[in-house]
């Protein structure tokens, strides 16, 4: 396999949203092409497509395809039906990451406008397009802003996957990366393996290898001595969703990091776009944290690791207080403390951007 293979994470071709199979990485490349709302909701359940703005796009693209049949573009009625079905089955697909309920429900409203079934069908998949398009300029404007705020940092840790494979573009905390790589200045990454499900070791190695950066992958329990040891200029994590106030969910595991690097004098940054951004919560503390099935914490690769017997606890993220948040490296540039009233005007510019695409 060979960076040349790794197409988008997630793409809309002929008709069909086609996404990689992340569950089969490293030992596998293999795209999916999903037709259907439960293709895409069971997608997304068993992270086949995973990453906050990744499932954005696709759950923006599982709303089109809850419309493609003819009775929904028979009639009007029926195609708000249908659509409102799609949505509603989407949006609990995952309940943490925001950019899935942003992504779906901006398609829904955006169709709201028509005045036909098929017409509502357009609208529907034009704003997924813009979406996807969105999401990829934001990566690059992420990449650019991580480049400014980052110079002189080469050695940077990073958790879960955060980059081509976690959006439609390059990336969030992997776009700051990327974007050192292509500006020559030197960067190495630290990549925690991310239990239960790997994504640092499987998927956050296989991009960089791919694209010829320097990855060294740890033991999640190997962070606070990496860091401890002066082995990190900075620590570099995505967000699910940022709280009003700051406070934010990401992959569990992230908040012990923020711990450490505070104790260690080492800054941690939340990299993200707006869409990851959620008005609607107020504090970390209202945040729905998905809880996993336990079979991803007992089994690995078919053995099993833990006695049946024994009870499980398998979130699948966690909340770091904004307290520990050094600073947020977003699209619309870097946030920094005080963060209310810093996200508060960044959302407020969160315009629709021009209409670019054609209908
Ligand atoms: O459960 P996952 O793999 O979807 O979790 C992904 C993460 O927690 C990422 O860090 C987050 O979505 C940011 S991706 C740019």
């Amino acid at each position: 396999m060979d960076a040349d293979r790794l197409r988008s994470a997630v793409d809309w071709r002929d008709g069909r949203l086609e996404v990689i199979d992340q569950t089969l990485l490293p030992e596998r490349l293999v795209l999916l092409e999903l037709t259907t709302v439960a293709e895409v909701v069971d997608a997304l359940r068993r992270l086949a497509v995973r990453g906050a703005p990744a499932i954005g796009v696709a759950g923006a693209f599982g709303v089109v395809l809850g419309l493609e049949d003819d009775a929904a573009a028979a009639s009007l009625p029926a195609a708000l039906a249908a659509m409102e079905r799609a949505a509603a089955q989407l949006e609990a697909a995952r309940p943490t990451a925001v950019n899935l309920r942003w992504g779906v429900r901006r398609v829904v409203a955006a169709a709201a406008a028509a005045t036909t079934g098929s017409e509502l069908r357009r609208l529907a998949l034009h704003e997924a397009r813009r979406i996807l398009e969105e999401d990829r300029a934001a990566c690059r404007r992420i990449g650019q802003a991580g480049l400014v705020e980052l110079g002189g940092r080469r050695r940077l840790l990073t958790h879960c996957n955060t980059g081509r494979l976690a959006t439609a573009g390059l990336g969030t905390a992997l776009a700051v990366v990327y974007a050192k790589a292509e500006a020559g200045e030197p960067v190495e990454v630290l990549a925690s393996e991310t239990r239960p499900l790997l994504q640092g070791a499987r998927l956050t190695a296989w991009e960089l290898v791919n694209a010829g950066i320097p990855v060294t992958v740890l033991a999640d329990t190997a962070a606070g001595a990496a860091m401890a040891g002066g082995l990190v200029d900075a620590v570099l994590v995505g967000c699910d969703r940022v709280a009003r106030n700051g406070d934010t969910a990401n992959k569990i595991g992230t908040y012990q990091l923020a711990v450490v690097a505070a104790a260690s004098g080492i800054p941690f940054y939340v990299v993200g776009p707006l869409s990851s951004f959620d008005p609607e919560t107020p504090d970390g503390g209202r945040i729905v944290i998905e809880q996993r099935p336990a079979a991803e914490v007992t089994m690995l690769a078919g053995s099993r690791l833990v006695p049946e017997q024994a009870a499980v606890w398998n979130p699948a993220f966690d909340v770091t207080p904004a307290s520990l948040v050094t600073a947020f490296i977003t699209d619309a540039g870097v946030l920094r403390p005080p963060f209310a009233p810093a996200i508060a005007t960044a959302l407020a510019g969160r315009a629709d951007p021009p209409d670019s695409l054609s209908r």
